[in-house]
């Protein structure tokens, strides 16, 4: 559908455009999608948004959310016109002050035309006024809006931004947020980062979160409902901020004893990765039903499925494994999922050897074993597994293996040297799984072109397994399942909702 609304006074622009030279007037308009082979759509051409500012107003009962998003960017082109991914319905455009015309075209643009074409490399303010109700929207036929008995969560991947905010969707272009929320009195407000502040007025009250480090607009996060707000800071100076719902029934317990131990894990974790990267940390366990957990900045959104059968610090090592493989350093697009999954899933590894529950080696050779060379599993290449593919269990399991593979080849030293020394490397940016092969052979001084086609692009199974030792190779019967089994492949059950 395509409707486009003329802006007052648009005529009178064009007029006073004819009076400079044709040159200086001109723009291109800027492309629908950011250039990501597996989603064309997603995200957009010509500008880099650097800062977003939302000011929003939910209520539960009605699922009726309005708002007001301020977007600091800059072109990167000259514009005649330029998208924004968005799913609500839009009273409103400003463009550097001045009001502009806009249209919906495709399955989540939003397309606007300034008054006046914009010049390259020049700063623009983009205002946007709206309301709407999200979980009566949808793009391609889905949606990601999960509203709960109490209140809602955006928290998707590659989409969830789309129902509640527009933007340049796509990991390439970070920004960083302020977050202020609006609910009725007794309900809070959650987002990335810090609070900022709160404030309560005529039976409203509003919650101001920041998150001050560049954020993937996926990893941006709401949740509303009841909520029981923890805080404390980690032994090493990391705050934490947590928030169960009210209302978990009998996963209440075991979602507190796994994500309260938040502190203590990203302590752990920053021992094998780094400092932690960000100004604050923590997770939320709201009353929703579907199956996944997701690495959202900061705040990590785990569903109460997760902790059904007991305690399950697996997950949460793996989503804040993420906040350095995921957060700290993005994708550049999305066939590099690997670095995400296969490293968070390489930290649940990690953490079952610390547990005495298998160690990296045991598990490397139960997932090369117990996939027989003719299962599917080894036709999807994890380094570029397709759209379909993307968060299949290869990319996880296969693309864990693929890193012991490498620890096995660069040595102790040069790995460990190499998962500490990527965040720092590419720091609150965007790399590639080509980025990281050259900064692996860059710190061990190896060429390591055939390890990574063998591990992470062929579509057959490699014709040995990833040991160090002669015991594994030999082994001719699968080896035993290694405790954390079940445990760690409960965490990508992505289809469980
Ligand atoms: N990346 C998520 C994790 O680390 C899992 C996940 C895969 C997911 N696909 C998803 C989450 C789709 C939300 C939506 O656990
Ligand atoms: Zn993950």
């Amino acid at each position: 559908m395509h409707r486009r609304i003329i802006a007052p006074g648009a005529l009178a622009a064009a007029s006073l455009l004819l009076a400079i030279p044709a040159s200086a007037a001109s723009g291109t308009p800027g492309a629908p999608g950011i250039g990501d082979p597996y989603y064309p759509a997603y995200g957009n051409g010509g500008y880099d948004v650097s800062h977003y500012d939302l000011r929003l107003r939910y209520q539960p009962a009605t699922d009726e959310l309005e708002g007001t998003a301020t977007l600091l960017a800059r072109t990167t082109q000259d514009l005649s016109r330029f998208d924004l991914d968005f799913l609500l319905d839009v009273a409103e455009v400003r463009v550097n002050g001045v009001p502009a015309s806009f249209a919906t075209s495709g399955q989540h643009e939003l397309e606007i035309t300034p008054r006046t074409p914009l010049p390259a490399n020049t700063p623009v303010t983009v205002v946007v006024r709206y309301s709407g109700v999200p979980s009566t929207k949808s793009a391609y036929g889905f949606s990601t809006w999960h509203r709960t008995p109490d209140g809602a969560v955006a928290a998707d991947e590659p989409e969830s931004a789309w129902w509640w905010f527009p933007s340049n969707d796509h990991p390439l272009d970070k920004a960083t947020y302020d977050v202020s929320v609006a609910v009725p009195d007794g309900t809070q407000a959650l987002s990335n980062g810090t609070l900022q502040s709160t404030s309560s007025k005529l039976g409203w009250t509003r919650y101001n979160w920041r998150e001050n480090k560049p954020q993937a607009t996926y990893l941006t996060t709401l949740a509303v409902g009841r909520f029981d707000i923890t805080t404390g800071t980690s032994e090493g100076g990391v705050p934490v901020v947590n928030a169960y719902s009210r209302d978990l029934g009998d996963n209440d317990g075991a979602a507190r004893a796994s994500v309260e131990r938040t502190g203590e894990l990203v302590d752990w974790l920053s021992g094998w990765f780094g400092p932690y990267p960000f100004g604050s940390a923590g997770g939320y366990v709201p009353n929703t039903t579907t199956g996944y957990a997701l690495e959202t900045q900061t705040r990590v959104y785990y569903s109460p499925r997760q902790f059904a059968n007991g305690s399950n610090t697996s997950v949460v090592v793996h989503e804040l494994a993420h906040q350095w493989y995921g957060d700290d350093v993005s994708l550049k697009g999305w066939k590099d999922i690997w670095i995400n999954e296969g490293f968070a899933r390489y930290a649940q590894w990690l953490w079952s050897e610390h547990e005495g529950e298998g160690t990296t080696q045991e598990l490397a050779d139960y997932v090369y074993a117990s996939h027989p060379a003719d299962d599917p599993f080894w036709t999807v290449p994890p380094g570029d597994p397709g759209p379909d593919d993307q968060f299949d269990t290869a990319v996880y399991d296969r693309g864990a293996l693929a890193v012991q593979a490498l620890r096995n080849t660069v040595g102790d030293d040069a790995f460990f040297a190499v998962l500490k020394g990527w965040p720092r490397k590419y720091a609150y940016g965007n790399a590639s799984v080509a980025d990281f092969r050259a900064y692996a052979e860059e710190v061990s001084g190896r060429s390591l072109g055939a390890l990574f086609d063998t591990w992470l692009f062929q579509p057959v199974k490699p014709a040995a397994p990833a040991a160090r030792g002669a015991s594994v190779a030999k082994a001719s019967q699968t080896p035993a399942r290694p405790r954390s089994w079940q445990r760690i492949e409960a965490t990508n059950d992505v289809h469980t909702g």
